[in-house]
Parts: C-alpha cells; sequence; structure tokens
C-alpha cells in the first residue's frame, strides 16, 4: 500500500523523490517523509502525517541540505496511526540509517522483545512495525560495515510481506532494496539509478526498468546495479521498457485523475483489442504453447478483489456461454482460505489493475502449490502476479491512478472476453463466423462507450441534485447484476454514501423490504432485443419497485418503450448486444459516483482509508 522511491545521481535528490512520491500518493497518503544523506555526509530525514503537500510546503520552506542519495515514502497506515512518529523513515545506528517499508512484518513483536534483551538501549519512538527493521539492520550494519549485508542478514528473521529501501551516512551513494511479496522495480538511468513501488516512481526520468524477483535484493549506485537472493548469490534480472510516458500518468487539465479515467475507458478497450483480432480471428500469442493446457482445463477459477472480481463475475457468464466450460468466481482472499477444490485441470485466472494485490497473489501462489495453471490478467508491466503466473494476458489502459478503479475495469472486462474467445475456438465450442461477430461487436465498443460519455452533464446534474442521499440501490440480472454491484462500490467508496448491490431476482427474497418512498434506486436494464429474455424480467422489477415508492434511475437502451414511461430517469446506453452492454452501462455509475462525490466536496482521487494498491493482506 505505501509508496516507496530510492535514488542515487547527480540531479536535486529532494526533487527526483518529491517527483516521486507524488506520482506514487495514490498507494497511500496518510504521511509521507524522505531521508537525505547531504554533501557533507549526514543523514538528515523529514516526514509529516497528512498528505504528501504538507511534507512539499515544509521542505520548500525549510529545505533539506541537497545531496546525491536519498528515499522516500508515502503511507497507508497499518501498525500505528498516521502521525509524525509513525511515518517512515525511521532511523537505526544512531541516526545514521535510514529506512522505509511497504508491508507488514508480522513477527515484529517478537523481535523487539529479542532485540530489547539484546540491545536494552534500543530507544523505540513509534508503533510501527517498521522500526524494529531499522534498528536491526542498523546494529547489523555496525557489525558489517557494508549496508547490503547487514539488509541481507535481518530479512530472513522477517515474517510477512515487505520491500525495504535503506541508505547508511557511513555508505553515501548507495541505495540497498529488499523485497518478498511487496513489489520493487528498478530505474536505469544514466549516472543515475532508482528503486521505486512501481515505473511512475521513475518513469519521468527513464523508460528503462528492471523486474527484481521475490526474496532478492538489489544495490544501487549511480552507475551500478546488484541483485542478490537472500542467500547472498547473484540473480540474472529482466529489462523492459516502459510503455507509457510521463504524461500518461499527469491529469492533463482534468479536475481530477478519475475524471480522465472515466473518459479514457474508449481507449483502454480498443488498447486492449489492438494487435489481437486479426482477420475475424482472437490472436493471442502470449499465450502460444499454452494451447494443449487451455483445451484440457475441466474448470476454471477465476479470482479477484473489489472491482476486479467483478470484471471477473462478467468473465464466468461469457466463458461458460461460449466456451462451456464451468467457471467459479471467488473473491481472492475468500479463495485462498477455503480450501477449495483445484488441481491440474483447473485453470485459475487473477484480475488485477496492480499486479501486486497481496490477496491475489497469495491466492494465485496457493493455487500454484495445488498444481493448478494460473494465467493472469493485468494492467501493470512485470508486476509480480503477472511474474508469478504461467501466462499473462496484458491489458492496455495505461496507467490508472486514482484509487478508483474505472478504465482498468473496462479492460479487464475486454481481456477476459478474449481469452473466453479464444478458449471456445480452441475447443471448437463456436463457430469461426460466431467468434467473428463477436469481436466486431466488441471492436465497435469503444464508439459506443464515447456516445455514453457525452452525458456527464446531465448525470452531473442529477449527483448535485442527490447529494444529500444516504442510501442508494443497484440491481441488476445476468452481467447486469456485477454492473450493479460495481456501481455500488463506486458509490461506497467515493462518496462514503451507504450503497447496495442486488441481483434483481433477490429483491422478492429480502432487500425489497428496504424500499420505501423515494428510496433511489438504479437499474441496469439489458436490450430488449436481446436473445437472453431478461429483459421483461426486470422491466417487471421495475414495476415491482415502483409500486412501492423507489425512485428508478435506469440505464437502458436509448428509446426503450417498456422503461421510459416507469422511469424517473433515464441514461440512455446505445443498442449493443449482451456482452458490450456491461461495459456502456459501468459508465453513468462512475460518472455518478465520481460527481456525487465532487458535490459532497471529497477528494475523489484519494478517498478516505483506501489505497490505489493493497498490498497487505
Ligand atoms: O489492483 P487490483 O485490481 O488487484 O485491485 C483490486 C481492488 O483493490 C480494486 O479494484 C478496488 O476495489 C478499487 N478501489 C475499486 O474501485
Amino acid at each position: 500500500m505505501c509508496g516507496i522511491v530510492g535514488y542515487v545521481g547527480d540531479k536535486k535528490t529532494t526533487e527526483v523523490l518529491l517527483g516521486g512520491l507524488k506520482r506514487l500518493e495514490y498507494r497511500g497518503y496518510d504521511s509521507a517523509g524522505v531521508a537525505i544523506i547531504g554533501a557533507d555526509g549526514q543523514l538528515r530525514s523529514r516526514k509529516h502525517a497528512g498528505k504528501l503537500q504538507i511534507l512539499i510546503d515544509d521542505l520548500e520552506a525549510d529545505p533539506i541540505p541537497e545531496g546525491r542519495t536519498g528515499i522516500g515514502h508515502t503511507r497507508w497506515a497499518t501498525h500505528g496511526g498516521p502521525t509524525d512518529e509513525n511515518a517512515h523513515p525511521h532511523l537505526g545506528d544512531d541516526g545514521k540509517l535510514a529506512l522505509i517499508h511497504n508491508g507488514i512484518i508480522e513477527n515484529f513483536q517478537e523481535l523487539k522483545a529479542r532485540l530489547l534483551t539484546e540491545h536494552p538501549e534500543t530507544e523505540f519512538t513509534s508503533e510501527t512495525d517498521t522500526e524494529i527493521a531499522a534498528h536491526m539492520v542498523g546494529y547489523a550494519f555496525c557489525e558489517t560495515g557494508d549496508l547490503t549485508e547487514a539488509l541481507r542478514q535481518v530479512v530472513g528473521r522477517l515474517h510477512g510481506a515487505f520491500t525495504l529501501l535503506a541508505i547508511h551516512s557511513d555508505q553515501p551513494g548507495v541505495v540497498v532494496g529488499a523485497r518478498r511479496n511487496s513489489p520493487l522495480v528498478i530505474g536505469l538511468g544514466e549516472g543515475e539509478n532508482f528503486l521505486g513501488s512501481d515505473v511512475a516512481a521513475f518513469v519521468e526520468h527513464t523508460r528503462r526498468a528492471l523486474a527484481i524477483g521475490q526474496d532478492q535484493i538489489v544495490t544501487i549506485t549511480d552507475h551500478s546495479v546488484a541483485v542478490v537472493d537472500f542467500e547472498g548469490n547473484s540473480v540474472p534480472t529482466e529489462e523492459f521498457e516502459v510503455t507509457w510516458d510521463a504524461s500518461a500518468a499527469e491529469k492533463g487539465g482534468w479536475p481530477s485523475f478519475m475524471a480522465k479515467e472515466i473518459t479514457e475507458q474508449p481507449e483502454a478497450v480498443a488498447n486492449t483489442l489492438m494487435g489481437r483480432v486479426v482477420d475475424g480471428a482472437v490472436s493471442l500469442p502470449e499465450l502460444a504453447g499454452h494451447e494443449e493446457m487451455l483445451r484440457g482445463i475441466r474448470r476454471i477459477v477465476i479470482i479477484g478483489c473489489g472491482t476486479a472480481s467483478y470484471a471477473g463475475m462478467i468473465g464466468k457468464y461469457a466463458i461458460e456461454r461460449w466456451a462451456r466450460i464451468p467457471v467459479e468466481v471467488d473473491l481472492s482472499h475468500e479463495f485462498r482460505y477455503r480450501e477449495p477444490v483445484i488441481d491440474d485441470s483447473t485453470l485459475v485466472v487473477s484480475i488485477s489493475q496492480s499486479g501486486e494485490t497481496m490477496d491475489t497473489l497469495m491466492a494465485v501462489k496457493f493455487a500454484i502449490a495445488a498444481g493448478a495453471k494460473t494465467l493472469s490478467i493485468c494492467n501493470t508491466q512485470g508486476a509480480t502476479i503477472a511474474r508469478e503466473s504461467d501466462a499473462v494476458i496484458y491489458t492496455h489502459a495505461g496507467p490508472e491512478v486514482a484509487v478508483a478503479s474505472t478504465k482498468a475495469l473496462g479492460a479487464q472486462v475486454t481481456a477476459i472476453y478474449l481469452l473466453g474467445l479464444q478458449l471456445a475456438s480452441l475447443r471448437g465450442t463456436l463457430e469461426p463466423s460466431e467468434i467473428a461477430e463477436l469481436l466486431a461487436e466488441l471492436q465497435a465498443a469503444p464508439e459506443k462507450i464515447r456516445t455514453v460519455l457525452e452525458q456527464h452533464d446531465e448525470i452531473r446534474e442529477l449527483a448535485k441534485w442527490m447529494s444529500d442521499t444516504r442510501s442508494v440501490l443497484f440491481l441488476g440480472r445476468h452481467v447486469g447484476y456485477p454492473v450493479a454491484l460495481e456501481g455500488a462500490l463506486k458509490l461506497k467508496e467515493l462518496a462514503y454514501i451507504h450503497a447496495e448491490g442486488f441481483a434483481a431476482g433477490e429483491l422478492k427474497h429480502g432487500p425489497i423490504a428496504l424500499i420505501e418512498p423515494g428510496q433511489p434506486v438504479f437499474v441496469v436494464v439489458p436490450s430488449p432485443r436481446s436473445s437472453d429474455s431478461m429483459h421483461p424480467k426486470v422491466v417487471s422489477n421495475i414495476q415491482e419497485i415502483r409500486a412501492r415508492g423507489a425512485r428508478v434511475l435506469a440505464i437502458a437502451e436509448g428509446g426503450d418503450a417498456s422503461v421510459l414511461p416507469f422511469a424517473d430517469q433515464v441514461f440512455a446506453i446505445p443498442p449493443a448486444s449482451t456482452f458490450v452492454e456491461p461495459l456502456l452501462a459501468f459508465i453513468p455509475l462512475q460518472l455518478f459516483a465520481m460527481e456525487l462525490a465532487a458535490a459532497k466536496g471529497l477528494d475523489v482521487d484519494q478517498p478516505r482509508n483506501l489505497a490505489k494498491s493493497v498490498t497487505v493482506e
């Protein structure tokens, strides 16, 4: 959850660190801090509770002397509240060492007790799990005189998940990092090098990056990068080029990243399809060599969290229909702990924008250990989940900065459709002409999404008008059901309003008791032309809630005469086939949640208590 950046080089270190932290702030925004080894060889640190801007303002008013080596951190609190004391960096070795951390050190209490026996003079100044690592590395440095070796001696004693970065004033010009189940990438510059939680930390300076594996330690100077495993053996690294530039992660005149990212959905879908539809067939070279496995699997389990899990639910409907394989969808954290029955005939498909969500990563590892095949759908190049899986289909949504996932969802749904059609092709469950038709419909989706985006002003007005609303319900059937769940999640996380999504058919089994006069209910209505015969059922559901006084806000095909007279407001989507509809129906719900949050004066990019990448369990 926290964002981490490290730098060695000739640029103004404070600027590089703060620039990196600005791009990583989506990962956590409770507090922030930096530590720099100045030209005079002194290590100085500054940290503050609250948003990064507080630290930036303080450093502008009272700068830290510049140097060539530094680390920076933006925090999402786990152990200890968001206070100045709990902010990172934490210091060791009498203030000569600074250390930052992303993750959780699960055995920190036990380590602390042992350290206090060995070194009763140790003073702890925070409630964090991190501070123990700072002291342990500090003592190890006193014995070894080498930061890499000191960190190596300590990491083997830590339980849990961590990325650690450390600097020491006796070894200026060196930043050392270690990772286990938490992200860390290296940025390669000319006469400078970088470390970051993700490439956003340094993409402004270089697009050359190195991915490092689990349980590895990296040491950077301005001219060298060395990676070893936790046993100290040298290990090879894998260089990749970042496919987007710094401007892709800028607001570019939009009021928020979320507003920008919602409107980027046509491109997210188009880019995810680009080069993957050839002569009316799916072309996924990344699955080359896996054809036998895909033909042979007997079952699919899709895992993900939050919005990614809703992409998975939509994928279930599509894959079962097209490829006739039983598909189960589970939340990653539930999957892992329920002793699922999986074996080598099971394909576990993980969906994750960040590719770093700890619950999903752990579930993937569990699946691998159980002998299942694994495939990830991921938006972040070189991310841990992608690297751990047997195969990966990257979504090409570009960097998603706002905490609320929007364009990544459209891209995830598109990618899982491609997988479903590829499976159908390999298993012969659809005719080539049917596949070509479905792909053509998908290729037409970006233009249709643009049409839906044109209703932004209308949705903003509704949101303003509803800004005092205390509860909103969402209904949908079939693929409209995950859309309803997503509408509710967006409203909860952004506007802090009670919201619930239901399968419309479930209404009469309990939730209808919630309907009272004036209760706003969004209803996702399938196309009247759909062959799935769900339309009349949803229309009946509208009648049932209207009869009890609900205020009906319908997302329906433009001109749907069976809905228009009965809805208080209709957000029109263009005619589309069943599986394209979710890509369109998400849009009004995302815009509504964002505008309602904005009308309440809330920060739509950084909602309270949340972080973009949930790298703790
Ligand atoms: O990076 P991931 O796709 O694995 O993230 C999964 C969820 O944490 C994420 O979708 C979350 O639910 C979003 N905040 C929803 O907008």
